[in-house]
């Protein structure tokens, strides 16, 4: 140690990393984090996950005081307004909240916030600001950024990307989203639900890639009939800022005739890349794959001893929960404990109304791995959502047909994202659709939907 001036040297305080230093601190290391942002807790924290979420809740209450939903109920909102300022102020007083709680559990746990860039030097060392920092273990957790489309400049006024997206200064009339992904639907959402006309500009033939087939295009028609455009095996060639407004190019994806599209707001949202610029990698021996990630092995060991790296910056979903999970994994297996993280059960949710989860396979994956058996049940026929005028989605439970082992379940429903942990815990354990079948749910819950489901995989619900 007496070389090292820490065991374990985190760079990036994100999900993965802030998670990753506390854990090292708790099992007795002596933990840095190098952070480059002025407040912890990386884009999730930051302008990803919390702000979104933020919004979200924020322009549902809007639309259903708007919409005559909560009228329907007998709640009556006379002379309603939309006072976006204070619905921003919100939104940074939650940011606020939890970063500065991350940096309070680091004073608690004693992790050393190094404030600044930090980039390689050799495998143990660590340039941070004008201090060298070494270390005999070093974690790079230092996430992902916007991808740019190419020939289009984001000026995060007109031409915005999520963070710009996150922070109009008022409502866009039109608003296009080049993008039918997570973020497109989220933050068109927030934006459609405060007024704008949302257009979305998917170079795919269906919405949400990665999600099951059935899920996409439920998906589609719900958020049609909210009002959301859809313009799909398109592609963007072309923005051009002119004045207030953005003029947008688009022609088929295969190719074909191009047409011009107006708006007052863009959303870039084609994916996100590995943060890796300025790392100086190749000082401690590591290249980036053809993605541009880190490769790590089970253990987040990098080919380099004593290099780790976790999160969005290597290879898997980017997801928050899956970034804190390997944070507290590589901690475990630094200190010399046994940290895993189950790659096949990690569940997926977006935040949109009706809220879209899936945990496991696709069916169209699973089915190419053997043979299977499939439940759905709708949300109509599920006494609580109809209670509470939820009535879209359903749910959908993959099994294996020979084992009766779960493979996927797949959701839409108004509170996806909670059901979901109930399926990912009974995949995690191995559960049978039976298992799920047979096990008690509390009435009246939207969960009973997933025991529906799962007693639909043998062709026996109760409630169709
Ligand atoms: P990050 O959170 O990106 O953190 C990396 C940190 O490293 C950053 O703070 C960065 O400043 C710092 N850093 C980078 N390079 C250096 C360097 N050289 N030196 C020092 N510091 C450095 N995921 C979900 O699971 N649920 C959601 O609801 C969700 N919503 C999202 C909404 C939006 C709009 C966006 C953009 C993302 C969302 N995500 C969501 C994804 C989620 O934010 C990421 O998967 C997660 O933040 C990844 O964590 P990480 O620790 O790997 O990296
Ligand atoms: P995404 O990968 O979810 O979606 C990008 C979409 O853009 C895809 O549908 C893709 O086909 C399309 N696309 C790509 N190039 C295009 C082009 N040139 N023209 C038109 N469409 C094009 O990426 P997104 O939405 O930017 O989000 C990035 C990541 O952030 C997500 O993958 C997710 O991991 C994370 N995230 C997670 C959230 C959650 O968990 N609720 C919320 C927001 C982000």
């Amino acid at each position: 140690m007496a070389d090292y001036d820490f065991d374990v040297l985190v760079i990036g305080a994100g999900p993965g990393g802030y998670v990753a230093a506390i854990r090292a601190a708790q099992l007795g290391l002596r933990t840095a984090c190098a952070e480059s942002r002025e407040t912890l807790g990386g884009t999730c924290l930051n302008v990803g996950c919390i702000p979104s979420k933020a919004l979200l809740h924020a322009s549902e209450l809007f639309e259903e005081a708007h919409d005559g939903t909560l009228a329907k109920w007998g709640v009556k909102a006379a002379n309603l307004e939309l006072d976006l300022g204070q619905m921003h102020a919100t939104r940074l007083e939650a940011v606020k909240g939890l970063t500065q709680g991350i940096e309070f559990l680091f004073k608690k746990n004693k992790v050393e916030w190094l404030k600044g860039r930090a980039s390689f030097v050799d495998p143990h060392t660590v340039q941070v600001g004008d201090k060298k920092v070494r270390a005999k273990n070093i974690v790079i957790a230092t996430g992902s950024s916007v991808t740019q489309l190419p020939g289009i400049s984001i000026d995060q006024e007109r031409i915005v990307d999520s963070t710009g997206a996150l922070e109009l200064a008022e409502v866009p009339k039109r608003m296009v989203v080049i993008g039918g992904g997570v973020i497109g639907l989220e933050l068109g959402s927030v934006w459609r639900r405060l007024g704008a006309e949302v257009t979305v500009v998917e170079f795919l033939d269906q919405i949400l890639p990665g999600f099951d087939a059935d899920v996409r295009k439920e998906a589609n028609k719900i958020f049609k009939k909210q009002g959301f455009e859809f313009k799909l095996s398109t592609k963007v060639t072309k923005a051009e800022r002119k004045g207030d407004t953005v003029a947008l190019t688009v022609e088929p994806s295969a190719g074909g005739n191009a047409e011009t599209i107006e708006a007052d707001v863009v959303l870039v949202s084609i994916g996100r890349k590995p943060n890796t610029e300025g790392l100086a990698l190749d000082k401690a021996g590591l290249e980036t794959n053809q993605r541009g990630q880190i490769e790590t092995d089970h253990e987040f060991r990098t080919k380099v001893p004593g290099v780790w790296a976790i999160g969005d910056v290597i290879p898997g979903p980017m997801l928050a929960h899956k970034a804190e999970d390997e944070g507290i994994a590589v901690a475990e297996n630094i200190a010399g404990e046994t940290g895993i993280v189950n790659h096949n059960v990690i569940p997926s949710v977006v935040y949109t109304m009706p809220e879209i989860a899936g945990v496991g396979l696709t069916e169209e994956e699973a089915k190419k791995e053997g043979e299977v058996k499939v439940g759905k049940f709708p949300m109509l026929a599920n006494s609580r959502a109809k209670t509470n005028r939820e009535p879209d989605g359903f749910v959908k439970v993959i099994a294996d047909a020979k084992t009766d082992r779960v493979l996927g379940v797949w959701i839409i429903a108004s509170v996806a994202g909670t059901m979901i942990g109930e399926a990912a815990l009974a995949m995690e354990f191995g559960a049978t659709s039976e298992d799920i079948a047979y096990t008690c749910h509390a009435h009246p819950t939207h969960e009973e939907a997933l025991k529906e489901a799962a007693m639909a995989v043998t062709g026996k619900p109760i409630h169709i």
